[in-house]
């Protein structure tokens, strides 16, 4: 029928698995069938194993689906240390360092400010609490004026066309906007901040296996435009030092970071504003062109949330819950010998972190396949992860995620899938939906 889901399965690059052997998460075309091989990885073997692509050749990769794994995996950091602790003095041995002299300015600038400003798990706390937590962090309330204005002026733009776009006119450019206007990048920079940001996230789109490898070629071009990212960065905190604003970068420029009783370098003001332009926009887009998805495949739940407003909070966190954006990170690595679900891991293993997966662990939630808006602890999924490294940009993507809704709900009486939609997700780690065609009926 014209505009309903068509399976993306006849689309896809790869067959559909149905055993364990068949199961591949990241070869092309693998998005299409995430979710039927985590039901076979929950069955069969919640902990898989990656042959020889741990640490060091001679070592191994593993898969965690489990709920219970993962969550005790990031919250014990000194135990299972971020994989990028690899490039920095404060775990491993200077042999197997990477040398900040040899990355991209802002990598470089990120390893840094990671280095200089939280070597360790106390002040990952402090950095956390004292420097992103008022911009996007708990603090994100602040910018409840500025999202309604933009997610209003979005909608504007297309409301009297009874179609839309939904991944390009509404949620690719929300948090796009968004994050422009908390970090205080110019608006007439949008277009070319894009360029910048396809750049960063390139390795997590184009690149391959669980580790997201890129070719030579495709790195030499992500360091130049990395490079050209860092250098405008730079150029924009020198000019707030002198001229400040009321944005996250001039606020940067003037903090005092209590642990240190001292000012950000700049080189570490670059990194944070790297890490949270890398952060803070595809991933709340897929969550938002996710989320109307499962509206479109449920228009009695489409119904229930516009009459009763006080649900979208608990719809956004199920949203989250059942279609994570970034559905699994390979993260962090094991530094002495270990046991999961019965299976042994050694030390210098690295730990695939498959938050969607964990995310419908049945051990964990009940009936996960299903939207309950009255679930207990909805807020228990793993799709922001957990603990001192869980994700500091929850606070404001879960705001732009609810006033969407909020308003959509006020301006939109019901809505469909238009005819024309592949369904087919975009390569790489993300639950990126390429393009949504819908029709409504505006209110
Ligand atoms: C739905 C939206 C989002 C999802 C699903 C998401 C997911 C995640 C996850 C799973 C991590 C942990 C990675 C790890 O342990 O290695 C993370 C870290 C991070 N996220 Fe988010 N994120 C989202 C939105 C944002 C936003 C809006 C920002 C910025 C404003 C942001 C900035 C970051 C940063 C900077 C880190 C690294 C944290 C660190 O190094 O301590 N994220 N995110």
């Amino acid at each position: 029928m014209a505009g309903s889901k068509t399976p993306n399965h006849e689309l896809s690059a790869m067959k559909c698995p149905v055993s364990l052997a068949d199961v591949d998460l990241f070869s092309p075309g693998a998005q299409e069938h995430w979710y039927e091989a985590y039901k076979i990885l929950h069955r069969e073997a919640p902990v898989h194993r990656i042959p020889g692509e741990g640490t060091s050749p001679d070592t191994d990769g593993f898969i965690l689906c489990k709920h219970e794994d993962i969550s005790h995996v990031v919250k014990d950091i000194q135990r299972f240390p971020p994989v990028q602790y690899k490039m920095m003095p404060v775990l491993d041995p200077p042999k197997e360092r990477v040398d900040p002299k040899d990355m991209p300015i802002p990598l470089h600038a990120m390893a840094k400010s990671i280095m200089s400003l939280r070597p360790n798990p106390e002040l990952w706390k402090a950095h956390k609490t004292q420097l992103t937590d008022p911009w996007v962090g708990p603090g994100a309330a602040r910018h409840d004026e500025m999202i309604t204005e933009t997610v209003n002026s979005l909608i504007d733009n297309w409301i009297d066309h009874g179609k839309v776009d939904f991944v390009k006119e509404f949620a690719a450019p929300l948090p796009q906007i968004v994050m422009n206007n908390v970090l205080g990048f110019p608006h007439e920079d949008m277009a070319q901040l894009r360029v910048w940001s396809d750049a960063q996230v390139k390795r997590f789109v184009y690149g391959t296996g669980h580790r997201n490898f890129l070719t030579r070629a495709e790195e030499a071009e992500q360091v130049k435009d990395l490079s050209e990212f860092g250098d405008y960065v730079q150029a924009l905190v020198t000019e707030k030092r002198a001229y400040p604003k009321d944005d996250m970068i001039t606020w940067l420029t003037q903090v005092t970071y209590e642990p240190f009783d001292r000012k950000l370098t700049d080189v570490e003001i670059v990194g944070i504003v790297y890490a949270m332009h890398i952060g803070g926009l595809e991933t709340t887009q897929y969550a938002i062109a996710e989320q109307a998805q499962l509206l479109c495949e449920d228009p009695d739940l489409f119904a229930e949330l516009k009459g009763d407003r006080s649900k979208i909070k608990n719809f956004v966190e199920e949203g989250l819950r059942l279609r994570a954006p970034t559905q699994g990170l390979s993260t962090r690595m094991t530094v002495q010998d270990e046991e999961f679900q019965g299976v042994k891991v050694p030390a210098g293993s690295i730990l695939h972190l498959r938050w969607a997966a964990a995310n419908l662990d049945a051990d964990e939630f009940e009936c996960p396949m299903d939207i309950n808006l009255k679930r207990k602890g909805l807020t228990r999924h793993l799709t922001f992860s957990q603990g001192l490294r869980s994700c500091p940009g929850s606070g404001i993507s879960r705001r732009e995620q609810n006033i969407a809704w909020e308003r959509l709900f006020d301006r939109i009486d019901s809505m469909r899938y238009a005819p024309g939609n592949t369904f087919l997700h975009q390569p790489g780690i993300m639950l990126g939906t390429l393009e949504l065609h819908l029709e409504f009926t505006k209110a």
